[in-house]
């Protein structure tokens, strides 16, 4: 337990000497007074808002309802803003900058006078960045993520995010839908704030953090405009004060059984393939050992149970909360989670779930009744992966789980873009569409691009699905038989380098395999004859980047980020 003489702020604000009066005095030119701060637990709240983030539009607000619960609850709450990362507007990927913001989390509560903090969060990278950057700083934390947004509505028909974005777009380049209907589409496909309402990375990330013990339990299906998400930023507020005092560290919360529970509800929920790099970038943050091995184990005994889209098919988070939401679906998974692993509530996942029931079991289905018999994502390895690859099966064209094909090889992003339409392609349905160097390195920052459009003639005959391979990421909210985060990537010389047009390539869900049918010594005589590129940049944060970030199969950390390098960085002087 803590006592006010031990906080950490009171290093800043209680010495009676001249850097206390420093701190205080400066605090004072604020409008505080010493009833404010002395002996109270200083929340700092970092808040991932801005003007060009809409899913976390609402933070504005809810950063209000988070204080009222900080100040009831005795502590001193400070906001601190931290990058927002939103996701459809920085370029080239938000993903070159998730450990931006985990250093800018990390450092915020480092420098500051904070005693725990409340990371505001929600939209895809901004939970695995702030959860990172605030378990190496190691003050007690809890996220609030910023809920789902409601339902899309278009002509009647209920849209989700990201996944009828790609599905309609299909349809109005086959000349399905009219310039006026798309305009319908665009503004009724995102009517609310909050993040993508699909099983996207957001809807992904969030259940994660809640199922791992860092939110309050099921705090992550509330939507955003509900207004018991206003209450539970209230109690937030208030339980992180008690934190502080009961000294409850992310390294107390977040333990290998914990990650292992979080995997499991994660393959239960149909997630995204984010969530695998993600996890694992967590994991080694907190010294878990988590690897992609603990996936492929979890995708063998844990079926998809969400009927959320896109790996389901009809409903979205909304009706996923109205089913009972996280906790309910946990309650299914009971036989699966070590239920004796310790929470932000500072009682166990078990005690949590007490009462949590399943309200509609066609949005979360039993076990014996599940959505997909195995879980979310499959690891594939083989010669064209050899530290492994991924693929999320039940979101694919099952004809596709088990294929060989000739493959059609993409250099580049711009070279795909300028290519993929040409009627003069030379492209069938069976082919293996490959789009490389665009990893961490190479994209750079692994781009969701991972998704290859169907060539322009083969969406006029019907063809909706192809297999593609790329070292790139999708989005969550994507679909179809989509091999993505080949690892080593291709612009570091990883085999996808050396494929060529033509070659075959053989891909068995089932075996866990993915194959390049060309031999050693020709693959070894193509490595050798392969022009080593140019570095992506030369001055500036990508300079930084391109040394330090790691392979998607190590989660795409900076090296120097992850614990145990070097000595840990401890308190400043003051
Ligand atoms: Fe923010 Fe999808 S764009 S979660
Ligand atoms: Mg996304």
């Amino acid at each position: 337990m803590k006592t006010p003489d031990s906080l950490r702020s009171a290093r800043w604000f209680a010495p009676d000497d001249l850097r206390g009066f420093g701190h205080r005095s400066r605090i004072m030119q604020m409008g505080y007074g010493p009833d404010d701060w002395a002996g109270k637990p200083v929340i700092g709240i970092i808040n991932t808002w801005s003007d060009i983030q809409p899913c976390h539009a609402h933070f504005k607000q809810r950063v209000e309802d988070v204080r009222r619960g900080v100040l009831q609850a005795g502590g001193f709450p400070i906001e601190l803003p931290a990058l927002s990362l939103a996701e459809q507007y920085v370029k080239p990927t938000t993903m070159l900058y998730r450990n931006m913001l985990a250093m800018d989390t990390e450092e915020l509560i480092r420098c500051h006078p904070i005693d725990g903090v409340v990371l505001m969060g929600g939209c895809d990278k901004t939970t695995p960045a702030l959860l990172m950057g605030a378990t190496s700083a190691g003050v007690p934390a809890i996220y609030i993520p910023a809920g789902p947004m409601l339902r899309g509505n278009w002509e009647g028909k209920v849209l989700g995010s990201g996944s009828d974005a790609w599905k309609f777009w299909d349809e109005r380049r086959a000349g399905k839908i009219t310039p006026t209907q798309w305009l319908g589409i665009e503004g009724g496909i995102a009517r609310s704030h909050g993040h993508c309402m699909t099983m996207g990375t957001a809807s992904t990330m969030t259940a994660i953090a809640d199922a791992l013990g860092m939110t309050l339990p099921g705090a992550s299906s509330i939507p955003a405009a509900d207004a018991n998400h206003i209450r539970m930023c209230a109690e937030t507020g208030r339980r992180i004060v008690d934190m502080v005092w009961e000294d409850l560290t992310p390294a107390k919360i977040q333990t290998v059984p914990a990650f292992k529970n979080a995997i499991a509800v994660a393959m239960a929920m149909g997630c995204s393939t984010n969530a695998i790099i993600h996890v694992i970038a967590q994991a080694k943050r907190a010294g878990c050992d988590i690897s992609l091995d603990d996936f492929e184990l979890a995708s063998r005994k844990i079926p998809v149970i969400a009927n959320v889209r896109p790996s389901g098919d009809k409903y979205l988070m909304e009706d996923f909360y109205y089913a009972g939401g996280v906790l309910a679906l946990m309650s299914e998974l009971r036989p699966h989670l070590n239920l004796d692993v310790m929470t932000v509530t500072g009682k166990t996942l078990g005690e949590n779930l007490q009462g949590a029931q399943v309200y509609n079991h066609d949005v979360i289905r039993s076990l014996d009744n599940p959505i997909y018999a195995e879980g979310s994502l499959a690891v594939l390895k083989g010669n064209l992966a050899p530290n492994g690859c991924v693929i999320k099966p039940a979101a694919a064209e099952k004809r596709f789980l088990k294929h060989t094909g000739r493959a059609l090889v993409f250099d580049s992003y711009p070279a795909m873009k300028e290519q993929i339409n040409r009627p003069d392609l030379d492209v069938t349905a069976d082919h293996v569409l490959i789009l490389r160097n665009v990893g961490p390195q190479g994209g750079p920052g692994m781009p969701e691009w991972g998704m290859i459009p169907i060539p322009q003639k083969l969406i006029e005959q019907g063809v909706r699905d192809m297999v593609r391979i790329s070292d790139a990421r999708m989005s969550g909210t994507s679909y179809g038989a989509c091999i993505l985060h080949v690892s080593p990537e291709a612009y570091i010389g990883g085999p996808l380098a050396l494929v060529e047009n033509g070659d075959e390539i053989s891909v068995d869900v089932a075996k866990r395999t993915i194959h390049l049918h060309v031999a050693d010594d020709e693959l070894a005589r193509r490595k050798s004859a392969r022009a080593i590129p140019e570095p992506r940049y030369e001055r500036g944060y990508g300079w930084m980047f391109n040394r330090h970030i790691q392979q998607a199969d190590q989660g795409c950390d900076f090296d120097f980020l992850q614990t145990g390098f070097g000595k840990a960085a401890g308190e400043p002087d003051i």
